[in-house]
């Protein structure tokens, strides 16, 4: 097996794929179906509810994002039950939510049979977006937990409880893309060397983070542009050279350019080896 195997389809079935105490860690970051009080408006386009009015640029939109919070939560512990047979005895677990979905989470997280841990803040500094006569939305959460007994580690060492990272605009590469030196510190949860599983890889900063910090990787993302995405980010932080709009020679994913590997004239086949549907 190679360092990075990527599955393009609905997690709940690829993950079925997987061998049983196979993964050293699970970190993720599904749709969180929030981003408004009502269902109405969680029916909302992902752009609509997760940008800027005015935003200049255009990210593809995701799936799964409108969910109810009682159905978000039920649908989070199926697939968190399942990670839970794929990942090894110990693995640490981290999701990542908002204010409004936290508690489900946490619930959810419980529900799966994981054993819950923490709640780590993901500080998005001063930069958050306002919100006039209110507190600024400025955190994002990481619920973190284990399978089980979680011996400590000296080669984990002791890692923070607060990060504090801005999205930088040539780092982000899906509406919802976590900065990349945010989840670099977020790995390291993971025992040197291990496997990480991403069952919602979006644009692949999951493992961009992990194969920087000498991880291997195991992805799954439904959406075809993101799945993209995530090759073409991978394959350079495989090949150790940085990525951004800038430099990379590479279709806009930012303009909605219809492109996949599939459909080039010389098509090399997947970048990496796993399962398309
Ligand atoms: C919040 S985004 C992840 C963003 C990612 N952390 C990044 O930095 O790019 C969640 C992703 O999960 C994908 N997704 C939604 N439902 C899914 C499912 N059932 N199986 C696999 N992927 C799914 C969406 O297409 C979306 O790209």
């Amino acid at each position: 097996m190679g360092d990075v195997t990527l599955y393009r389809g609905d997690c709940l079935s690829k993950l079925c794929e997987l061998p049983s105490s196979s993964v050293d860690a699970v970190i993720t970051d599904p749709p969180y179906s929030s981003g408004g009080q009502f269902r109405g408006d969680r029916m909302q386009l992902t752009s609509t509810k997760y940008q800027n009015s005015g935003a200049k640029i255009v990210y593809p939109e995701f799936a799964g994002d409108t969910r109810d919070q009682r159905s978000f939560g039920y649908w989070c512990a199926l697939w968190l039950s399942e990670c839970l047979r794929i990942a090894k005895p110990g693995a640490p677990l981290c999701i990542f939510t908002d204010w409004r979905q936290l508690p489900i989470t946490t619930d959810a997280v419980q529900a799966g049979g994981w054993v819950w841990r923490g709640v780590v803040v993901w500080d998005k500094t001063e930069a958050a977006r306002p919100q006039i006569g209110r507190f600024k939305s400025q955190a994002e959460y990481l619920v973190w937990g284990s399978k089980g007994e979680l011996p400590p580690r000296e080669d984990v060492g002791c890692l923070p409880g607060v990060f504090r990272y801005v999205v930088r605009q040539e780092d982000k590469f899906h509406i919802a893309g976590k900065p990349t030196a945010l989840m670099r510190d977020v790995v390291r949860i993971c025992p040197p060397g291990g496997v990480i599983l991403d069952p919602f890889m979006g644009s692949g900063t999951t493992g961009v983070a992990a194969l920087l910090e000498g991880y291997r990787f195991h992805g799954i993302e439904s959406d075809p542009e993101c799945f993209a995405a995530s090759e073409l980010r991978l394959q350079a932080a495989r090949d150790s050279r940085i990525v951004s709009r800038s430099t990379a020679q590479q279709p806009s994913l930012f303009d909605r350019v219809p492109w996949s590997p599939a459909a080039t004239a010389a098509d090399p086949g997947p970048l990496f080896p796993g399962g398309t549907p």
